[in-house]
């Protein structure tokens, strides 16, 4: 025999009910997102690696240490694209999307991260995101919490997300308060965690949500964004504030949260569960006006956010919700000798008449061992059409789950019986 091979670290196959839950809560958002007038986007998931580099920034994990990077034939250094809203810009940029039009823009699909994988953390994981480029806000950056919010209610798992909200404030204060961090933690340097010493140099802001005990009393003793904000940051947080207000949207203030991608300004949120253990991020987004011309395009506005699809998944299925399953509902058994026309035409009718999943056996065989078939694929109906229904113009219906007795349908009203039984 052959070697059998595993899957690769961090890489997961998703069968059954798992793959439907996933399907599931990326239909939620989608639905969602097109309810609110966005609209797809197709990225590639292969992108110049220095696209990544520039845009989410150098000095970040994400780039620094998870970033999946290979050489093409070509000589090119290409990345599987570690997360959206880059490509999403660069494409904005490319294809001029800016010109006389706001686009807002959704996207679904993988993303790559070698990070060290446990639940709820993966190499390969799926997000859904949503940009929205030259707003000003912060009209936009509440719609777009608000999608999240709609969307926690509609899978049943709102009580277990809280929002988290914070502002960097404007390019020019957010370098204020990095200085005044920097001046801060530098001669206490020797009491940091050894993470933390290397971002005092590449990526101080990201200090404040070290998880070591040690350096997080150190930066709680520090000095605090909110006191370097410029009075056009703090007007508009105040008054995203209020439009989160108005519209009954929860949400905690907390002055340490920075996000892990560097091209953030002003708004940032995250939205976090306590029911995943170590895992607790299942989105979070922001603002980011200044990465328009980072990527090289004119100056532009820009806000969206990005889920954890796996994440959101696990926390459903934690909380018991269901999720139908794909499994059909009507399983048409064969008897051999029947003249097959007739019953590819009943299930067509079916098809094209109800919503109902209408599953043809397939490769022959006995009735008894096709019955146990169709018990098998889950579905709650057999429907028997042999050569002795069919010369009555009826099919049988027998209930798989239910004990109940087999019954003869009219073949001109199966589709409004099977419609009146379906609830
Ligand atoms: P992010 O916070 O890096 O943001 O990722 C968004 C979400 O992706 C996280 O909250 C988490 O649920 C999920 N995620 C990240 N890494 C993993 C992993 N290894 N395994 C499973 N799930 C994971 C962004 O990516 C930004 N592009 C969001 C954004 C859009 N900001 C503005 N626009």
């Amino acid at each position: 025999m052959n070697e059998r091979y595993s899957v690769a670290r961090g890489m997961r196959d998703m069968l059954a009910v798992d793959a439907t839950r996933m399907s599931f809560v990326e239909q939620a958002f989608i639905t969602t997102l097109r309810q609110y007038g966005y609209e797809e986007i197709r990225l590639p998931l292969l992108e110049k690696t220095e696209l990544f580099q520039r845009g989410v920034g150098e000095a970040t994990d994400v780039v620094s240490k998870e970033m999946y990077i290979m050489e093409d034939r070509g000589g090119d250094s290409l990345a599987l694209r570690p997360e959206g809203t880059a490509s999403c810009v660069r494409a904005a940029i490319n294809n001029s999307m800016l010109r006389g039009n706001n686009p807002r823009l959704w996207y679904v699909g993988p993303m790559y991260r070698y990070e060290r994988p446990q639940k709820g953390r993966y190499r390969e994981f799926t997000q859904v995101g949503a940009e929205a480029f030259g707003y000003t806000g912060p009209d936009v950056d509440t719609e777009l919490i608000e999608v999240g919010t709609v969307v926690w209610e509609q899978l049943g798992i709102a009580e277990h997300v809280t929002l988290e909200l914070n502002t960097l404030g404007s390019p020019a204060s957010r370098m204020r308060f990095r200085e005044a961090l920097i001046d801060y933690l530098t001669p206490q340097r020797e009491f940091l965690d050894p993470d933390s010493l290397n971002r005092l140099s590449t990526n101080p802001l990201r200090i404040l949500d070290s998880k070591n005990e040690r350096t997080q009393q150190i930066v709680s003793q520090g000095p605090n964004i909110s006191d370097y904000l410029d009075s056009e940051s703090v007007e508009f947080f105040v008054d995203l504030q209020s439009q989160l207000d108005a519209r009954g949207i929860a949400y905690q203030c907390n002055d340490r949260l920075v996000r892990g991608l560097d091209y953030y300004t002003h708004t940032v949120f995250e939205w976090n569960t306590d029911k995943l253990g170590a895992q607790k991020q299942l989105g979070g987004g922001g603002r980011y006006d200044g990465l328009f011309e980072i990527l090289g395009g004119e100056p532009t506005h820009a806000a969206g956010f990005a889920v954890g699809v796996d994440r959101i998944a696990l926390l459903h299925e934690n909380c018991e919700a269901s999720v139908e399953s794909d499994a059909a509902d009507i399983y048409v058994v064969t008897p051999i000798g029947v003249f097959d026309t007739r019953l590819d035409a009943i299930m067509k009718g079916l098809r094209a008449r109800t919503t109902l999943r209408v599953k043809r056996h397939m490769g022959g065989g006995r009735l008894k061992v096709q019955l146990r078939q169709a018990d098998r694929s889950g579905a709650r109906w057999a429907l028997i059409a042999g050569d002795q229904e069919l010369q009555k113009n009826v099919v049988g219906v027998k209930w798989l789950r239910e004990a109940r007795d087999q019954v003869d349908v009219s073949i001109d009203a199966l589709a409004e019986f099977f419609e009146q039984q379906h609830d």
